[in-house]
């Protein structure tokens, strides 16, 4: 496949468009952006490592029956995946309140919340991708009841995978986000990345916190934390 045309540019990703109308290249970037972009910074081997461990967590994913956007890792920042069209919701899970949510409740970070929670945010950056729920979905049109159905199954089957994955690294997998995306027969598949960038995982032992809130929080070792991740899952990964 031959890269073409620049379609779109995110905060950490470019995707471009290549000779089959159905394959697009993903580049990682290794910039940073936090609370909607106000905060900035770089990361020397952000990009290759996100590409690396989201390339490892599909592929594992795959194994267990998940379809996923990805077709292959091309090099160090760069995958071939299926074009979907991009559901512009958020599906953000919480098996413990951290962030937003401990902030939004008046709760302690890291309190363990009996049951699974799935928040969903309106991709909107110009609102800074506020919080909504089902009605806000339909109301706006982006997804059917139906869909929303198979979206609230697949975001929970994906948190059980990663939960027993990352459980096997010793990390305790606090909460997430992912993206989906529809196919052009309308299949809804998991697409975007899944690294940490994108969850929060903190190690059991320590409770150090080894994804993107060292950047957020200024806590320094940002690098050293996403190798570590990277590092663990190729271990576990390995012995499957
Ligand atoms: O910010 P908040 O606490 O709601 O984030 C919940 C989870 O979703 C975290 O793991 C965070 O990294 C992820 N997230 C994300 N992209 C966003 C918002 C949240 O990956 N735009």
């Amino acid at each position: 496949h031959t890269k073409g045309e620049m379609l779109y540019e995110g905060k950490a990703k470019q995707i471009f468009l290549t000779e089959d109308p159905n394959v697009v290249l993903v580049r990682y970037k290794d910039d940073a952006t936090a609370f909607n972009a106000q905060k900035r910074g770089s990361f020397s081997r952000k990009g290759e490592l996100n590409n690396a461990i989201t390339t490892l967590i599909f592929k594992y994913l795959e194994g267990k029956g998940v379809e996923t956007h990805l077709l292959e890792k091309l090099s160090d920042r760069e995958q071939l995946v299926k074009k979907v069209e991009i559901i512009p919701l958020e599906m953000v899970v919480r098996n413990y309140a951290a962030g937003s949510m401990a902030q939004r409740l008046g709760v302690e970070e890291g309190t363990k919340s009996p049951v699974t929670i799935v928040d969903i945010c309106y991709k909107k950056d110009e609102l800074g991708d506020p919080l909504i729920n089902d009605y806000h979905v339909l109301f706006l049109g982006v997804a059917t009841r139906e869909e929303l159905d198979t979206m609230y199954a697949l975001t929970l089957k994906i948190n059980s995978y990663l939960q027993e994955l990352f459980e096997k690294m010793n990390i305790i997998l606090v909460d997430f986000k992912i993206e989906l995306g529809r196919l052009s027969d309308g299949t809804i598949i998991l697409a975007d990345e899944i690294s940490p960038d994108t969850c929060r995982l903190w190690d059991k032992d320590t409770m150090k916190k080894l994804d993107k809130d060292r950047f957020r929080r200024d806590l320094g070792e940002v690098t050293e934390a996403y190798e570590e991740i990277y590092n663990r899952l190729t271990a576990v990964l390995e012995n499957q």
